[in-house]
């Protein structure tokens, strides 16, 4: 994967030695003029301008325009339609349309020009945009092959124009980057094989990190499962080639022995559905089953990298959920780490176990502040949002307060559904205490899948973020591409600087 290289330019510098140029205007009629006249020569904008009004241009959003090529710079205008509706995200996906064009045109470099508004900033315009660009820029091509001879197209270098170049803009836009690198590895993490990226190669993965950035590991074994009451991870998991395990890491950002909050993600590196078999639809896109402990992962490595003032342990629960003779079956009654019995009413529910189990296990032998949890939960919570928007499920105010607060600032949004007490009687057990699916079909799964999480929080206020929806997609969307979307890390790394 090639990252293109991000800086900042000043608008005053010559932006006609560029190979491509491009303005971003809003559809009101006189804006593209404006625009183009803040920054560029007086003769320049004259005869540019004098064709702008000849085709009596609007910017609807998205739209591109290319004008005549000034000297050897190809100049594009991006629309951003309204500016009444204008916000950071349409200026991400505007961001991500320019590269696109820079693609089709194999242009390698270029610079976008900060348009000026009173809605957005230049500082949050220069965090937008070079999120556009390195997250548009993804794609998972390590299997794909070179032709001898042809090179690939690659973006080599972008420079962001803005007017006036600061230290606090350089730092903003370093930090920017380095989130975004952190999405561009959960993306890899979650798009590899599942032959390749097994429970075991995820362990590998978290150790590189832990040795990187001096974190603490714990890793729970199959044998050590067992020992410690996590019957339900090992279950999952036991019907796999590759034996399941409970992955802990610790980051201290403070000297102080509190344990802020715990992060914990779903791991399933192939949910085949196990017995209860998938039927065709999204099984192959079910390696992506491991986006909340790809997400957890790459979340707190780059916690390190900024060094936030937090205490957190990580927790990811990884398992293949494999058809073999050896698999759990259904029928069965299994003991959990909280000591309830959990009832196996359908195998392909498995990521309420795995995390059931890791929930209880950190709030236990932790007791932190806060539990967060993330993972593809539920197709549910696609039929209720789409991928618009992950299914938030909290019994806290305050982390409700402050993961609406990061999924505004970074347009990774969450919506909440209810944890009503009516839903208990769905997963109550007929001959162990719990059930793994509602009784009723069709009848408030993802809602249920939380009420089953929640038993196992032992009262921590706690958040649940299903991000069945969000985390892989059947076609690329503005930056998010199809498949693995890294999905969470900048809405948990934002909920993480701005946690108090
Ligand atoms: N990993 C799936 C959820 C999923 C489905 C994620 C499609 C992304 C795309 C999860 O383990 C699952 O299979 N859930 C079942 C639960 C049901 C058996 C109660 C589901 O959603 O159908
Ligand atoms: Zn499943
Ligand atoms: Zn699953």
């Amino acid at each position: 994967m090639n990252i293109p290289q991000v800086s900042l330019l000043s608008q005053k510098s010559h932006l006609l030695a560029e190979p491509a140029l491009v303005f971003f205007a809003f559809a009101d009629d006189k804006n593209v003029q404006k625009q183009l006249k803040e920054v560029l020569p007086r003769e320049d904008v004259d005869r540019l301008t004098r064709l702008v009004e000849k085709i009596q241009y609007k910017a609807e959003m998205k739209s591109v325009t290319h004008l005549p090529i000034m000297d050897d710079t190809l100049v594009i205008v991006v629309g951003l339609g309204e500016e009444k509706k204008y916000t950071p995200e349409v200026l991400r996906r505007s961001a991500n349309r320019a590269i696109e064009v820079m693609k089709q045109l194999n242009i390698h470099e270029g610079a976008l020009v900060v348009p000026r508004s009173r809605v957005v900033h230049a500082d949050e315009a220069v965090v937008a945009m070079s999120e556009g660009v390195v997250l548009g820029n993804y794609a998972f091509d390590r299997y794909r092959s070179k032709p001898e001879g042809e090179s690939p197209y690659e973006l080599h270098s972008v420079r962001i124009a803005v007017p006036s170049v600061t230290k606090s803009l350089e730092t903003k836009l370093a930090e920017t980057m380095l989130v975004a690198e952190g999405v561009l590895y959960a993306r890899d993490l979650e798009n590899e094989n599942s032959d390749v990226m097994t429970p075991a190669a995820f362990e590998e993965e978290v150790r590189k990190a832990a040795r990187q950035y001096k974190l603490k590991i714990k890793v729970f074994q199959e044998e050590e499962l067992l020992e410690n009451n996590m019957h339900l991870i090992h279950a999952v998991g036991r019907g796999a080639d590759v034996p399941p395990r409970l992955i802990l890491i610790e980051y201290r950002g403070r000297r102080d022995k509190k344990n802020d909050l715990a992060l914990v993600g779903k791991g399933i590196t192939f949910d085949s559905g196990g017995i209860n078999l998938k039927p065709e639809g999204y099984l192959h896109q079910m390696h992506i089953d491991m986006a909340g402990a790809a997400t957890v992962l790459s979340t707190i490595m780059a916690a390190a990298r900024l060094k936030l003032k937090v205490n957190i342990i990580g927790a990811m629960a990884l398992a293949e959920n494999a058809v073999d003779g050896k698999s759990y079956k259904p029928g069965s009654v299994l003991k959990s780490h909280a000591g309830k019995s959990v009832e196996i009413n359908n195998t392909d529910a498995e990521g309420r176990l795995v995390l059931g189990d890791a929930l209880s296990y950190v709030a236990t032998e932790y007791q932190p502040s806060y539990l967060v949890d993330v993972a593809t939960l539920t197709g549910a919570v696609m039929v209720a949002l789409g991928s618009e928007a992950a299914g938030l499920f909290t019994n806290s105010d305050k982390l409700r307060r402050e993961l609406f607060a990061a999924a505004n600032r970074t347009a990774e949004r969450i919506w909440e559904l209810p944890l009503y007490e009516e839903y208990e009687e769905e997963i109550k057990g007929t001959f162990g205490d719990l059930r793994n699916t509602g009784k009723s079909r069709g009848y408030a799964g993802s809602a249920a899948g939380a009420m089953f999480l929640q038993h196992f929080t032992h009262d921590i206020p706690w958040a649940h973020l299903d991000i069945a929806g969000t985390a892989i997609l059947d076609r690329k969307r503005d930056y998010m591409p199809m498949n693995g979307t890294g999905y969470g890390v900048r809405l948990l790394v934002d909920f993480l600087r701005n946690h108090r």
